[in-house]
């Protein structure tokens, strides 16, 4: 929603109470909040930040701007969570409150540093003539919450970018911190730089080089960048900005994508053997994925459901924005799978074999299974008149095909109202998670996946098969 600047960079103490009410009560009007997803609490959720393990719980943050549906004056809302399925909001944690992150507390990562977790964040800055100056900086968060900024500013703008330098994500390789910072040069391409901890000191980094992972500059920005390492291999999730359309088929604003690559070469900084680029998602809203290595070394990942630019239905409600399910990353005959933590499978009720529902809470889980050399049609968020969003499995041709044209209200309509992608020509299992207003869509167990709003108008909430046979259970899910 377009909000004028001077309230998007209202300080947060100028906000009184009586108008934050007015905030919090408009958001309560929604009728599409979730069950089993992070929101915020008000105005709106972007990019999962600080996704690590401390103090004996996996630490899970967002971007937010509390005061409506826009990006505005940006800090960190911090959650935790036992199982990776419930988490619980323990409030912003990470204010624009410095003069080294004075326009925004940008995203970043975190890792454990000697009981305490260090966030590294991007400090947004803006002089008086709005000119920005990114800063690359820290903070301890200790076991109760409290942080604690650096004086000192970890990584200054280098000469080779523009203003858009951020994003910073600290990782441990064999023992030794780097972090990768997404960046435009000069001639306005996207970029990742990579930086090494001096004799692993996270306050003392140098620059060790543009990290080469075979990328075109075809993009006029990469944003979020992650490094993870999938059974060995090092896999880079990034969302490029302005990335050309030959060189990746998408039709989201802009798309979160990844490469699969071999090793990694630290000294060099390059990626050995880069694949080609691919799209993490199919669906509507994927953005600005973080991923890392668990202390057991699963490589776990979180997106933003949502994109930058779009507006979105519930933007008249003063929210906007929510997370996805928290999905591993497996690597199976080379390619690369996202599915939800086992954990997951708490929230399931009894099965009941899979039929039409007329009505449903819009909470479910459906574990469908299509033959091969078939086509199935399935409408979720259904109503009786024949509207939903519709599903098309066509294991003959190898496709999968998700529309939205009949579900629910309508919007970012410039971008389309089709998603699909390619299948293998086999029987395909399909695996479905509905939270009120949001779908994720697992194709054979992540080999391909559906993340997208769906914002049902009064009624739509059965499940109907069109045509074809699935067969399956439904779930109901409740957290
Ligand atoms: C991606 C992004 C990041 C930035 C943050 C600001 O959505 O633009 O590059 O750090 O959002 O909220």
């Amino acid at each position: 929603m377009a909000i004028a600047k001077e309230i998007r960079y209202r300080a947060y103490e100028d906000w009184s109470a009586e108008e934050i009410k007015t905030i919090q009560e408009n958001v309560a009007k929604s009728p599409w909040h979730t069950t089993y997803h992070i929101e915020p609490q008000t105005g709106l959720l972007n990019d999962p930040n600080g996704f690590s393990y401390f103090n004996g719980k996996f630490q899970l943050f967002y971007q937010n701007w509390p005061f409506g549906a826009g990006h505005g004056l940006k800090s960190w809302v911090h959650t935790e969570s036992d199982d990776l399925v419930h988490f619980r909001e323990t409030g912003t944690i990470l204010y624009p409150d410095n003069p080294h992150d004075s326009h925004g507390a940008y995203s970043g990562s975190a890792y454990e540093i000697d009981g305490k977790l260090f966030l590294f964040y991007t400090g947004n800055v803006r002089d008086d003539n709005w000119i920005r100056d990114p800063l690359q900086v820290g903070a301890f968060m200790d076991k109760e919450g409290h942080i604690e900024k650096f004086d000192q500013v970890l990584i200054q703008q280098p000469s080779d970018v523009t203003e858009h330098f951020r994003d910073p994500q600290i990782f441990d390789y064999q023992g030794q911190f780097f972090a990768i910072i997404g960046a435009q040069n000069l001639e306005k391409q996207g970029f990742i730089k990579l930086y090494k901890a001096v004799n692993n000191d996270i306050k003392n980094w140098v620059f060790v080089g543009n990290l080469d992972f075979g990328g075109t500059g075809s993009e006029y920005m990469i944003e979020c960048p992650n490094l993870v390492f999938v059974d060995g291999r090092p896999v880079l999730l990034y969302s490029p900005q302005g990335l050309d359309k030959a060189e990746l088929d998408y039709q989201n604003i802009y798309p979160n994508t990844y490469k699969i690559c071999q090793a990694f070469d630290t000294e060099k900084a390059e990626l050995i053997q880069p694949s080609e680029i691919h799209n993490l998602d199919f669906g509507f809203e994927c953005y600005a994925t973080q991923a890392f290595n668990a202390p057991d070394g699963r490589a776990l990942c979180v997106s933003w459901i949502g994109l930058p630019d779009i507006d979105y239905p519930t933007d008249i409600f003063d929210y906007q924005g929510a997370m996805s399910l928290v999905k591993e990353l497996t690597i199976k005959d080379g390619k690369l799978l996202q599915y939800p933590v086992q954990a997951l499978k708490e929230l399931r009720s009894e099965p009941e074999a899979f039929t039409d529902k007329k009505h449903t809470e819009n909470t479910y889980e459906l574990e469908l299974k299509v033959e091969a050399d078939s086509t199935a049609e399935l409408l979720l968020f259904a109503d009786e008149d024949g509207n939903g969003l519709s599903l098309t499995i066509d294991t003959k041709q190898g496709k999968v095909t998700l529309d939205r044209s009949k579900a629910g209200e309508q919007y970012a309509l410039d971008y389309g109202n089709q998603r699909s992608c390619q299948i293998p020509q086999q029987k395909t299992s399909i695996n479905i998670f509905v939270d009120k207003s949001i779908v994720e869509i697992f194709i054979n167990k992540g080999e391909a996946v559906f993340t997208s709003r769906v914002f049902p108008k009064k009624g739509q909430n059965g499940i109907h098969l069109v045509s074809g046979q699935v067969e399956g259970n439904y779930f109901e899910l409740t957290d």
